[in-house]
């Protein structure tokens, strides 16, 4: 397939690229950096195609000639695009940005695919499983209904988006959850503790993380580009979630180091207001869909996700 990636240069998109790459499939990068200083390996870059978005107009991007050509000669399109979440203090400014990196540049896509005589047949985008809101014991399936915080307002307005794209275009929405790689991420910011032995639960402990490993993800969206059964919203999280003490415990038994003392929610709240939700709130999601589509995970349990994340090898 010839494919249009859009915010795929950041943690999920640096494991998707080489993966769709092995895969045949022809690529073309959309981002506000240059090939280089991304970070991808310079013979792969050297095989991709590159188009550069304008960084001030980053949500306009879909204006630009490049871009109406190559969203008119692609069979599907990934877009992944979104000012990282927990990592900045929500002030007004920064919630407008983290509004409008996804909702302008997915408004915009939908757009200008619905401008195209023969659009895409595939649009992949990203969602999260913030659209559930925060629960210590609700079990969220894709049916539940969303939340009402704001990030649950934010997954809908994503969401809503994205359904905007034309009728002809298969939509398949992920709500991803807490995404497991040593590359980047929550699971990046956690390693360096761990490692030292300082390492512990982050707040209560109690509250549930619905995680992924990153291939795993990687391979979600490949299907969900190539296979036309993949269709509506999905949930992206493995079929184990588990309480934020337990994974502390699960990463101190992985890197042999104790995983005893906690990290105070103040601490947190002191550093990130009220991004810090985002870490001390979570949500207990399944997926109904993936057990239909009969999804085969590679890492099914968070030890073995763990080894794979913090082994050197893993991608
Ligand atoms: N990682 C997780 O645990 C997790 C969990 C749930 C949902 N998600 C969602 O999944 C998507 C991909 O996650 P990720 O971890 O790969 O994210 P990431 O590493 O932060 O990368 C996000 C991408 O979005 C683009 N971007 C960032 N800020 C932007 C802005 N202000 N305007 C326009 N584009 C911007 C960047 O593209 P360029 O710099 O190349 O332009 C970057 O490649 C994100 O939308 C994220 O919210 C991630």
């Amino acid at each position: 397939m010839r494919l249009l990636l859009i915010g795929c240069t950041g943690l999920v998109g640096r494991g998707l690229i080489p993966l769709l790459h092995e895969a045949g499939h022809q690529l073309t990068v959309v981002s506000r950096r240059s090939a280089s200083a991304v970070g991808l390996p310079d013979r792969l870059a050297s095989e991709l195609q590159w188009i550069k978005a304008d960084p001030a107009a980053a949500s306009n991007w879909a204006s630009s000639a490049a871009l109406t050509q190559a969203l008119a000669a692609c069979d599907g399109v990934v877009n992944l695009a979104g000012e990282p979440i927990a990592e900045q203090r929500w002030t007004p400014q920064h919630l407008r940005l983290l509004e409008s990196s996804r909702l302008e540049t997915t408004r915009r896509l939908a757009e200008a695919m619905a401008a195209l005589e023969t659009p895409p047949s595939v649009l992949v985008n990203a969602s999260a499983v913030g659209y559930f809101g925060t629960s210590a014991n609700a079990q969220f399936e894709e049916t539940s209904a969303p939340g009402s915080d704001f990030l649950a307002g934010l997954c809908q307005r994503w969401e809503q988006a994205a359904a905007a794209k034309p009728e002809a275009t298969r939509l398949v929405v992920l709500r991803i959850g807490i995404v497991l790689s040593a590359d980047g991420g929550a699971l990046a910011k956690m390693l360096p503790v761990f490692r030292t032995g300082f390492g512990g639960p982050i707040g209560s402990g109690q509250q549930w993380m619905s995680w992924i490993e990153r291939s795993d993800l990687c391979r979600m969206i490949q299907s969900a580009l190539e296979q036309p059964s993949w269709s509506g919203a999905i949930n992206a999280v493995a079929p184990e979630p588990v309480s934020m003490a337990d994974f502390a415990s699960g990463l101190g038994r992985c890197l042999g180091r104790p995983s005893l003392l906690p990290v105070p929610g103040p601490v947190l709240q002191l550093l990130l207001g009220d991004g810090a939700q985002v870490v001390l709130e979570g949500q207990r999601v399944g997926s109904t869909r993936l057990q239909e589509l009969a999804f085969s995970f590679r890492y099914p349990s968070l030890d073995a996700a763990l080894a794979a994340a913090t082994s050197s090898s893993s991608r």
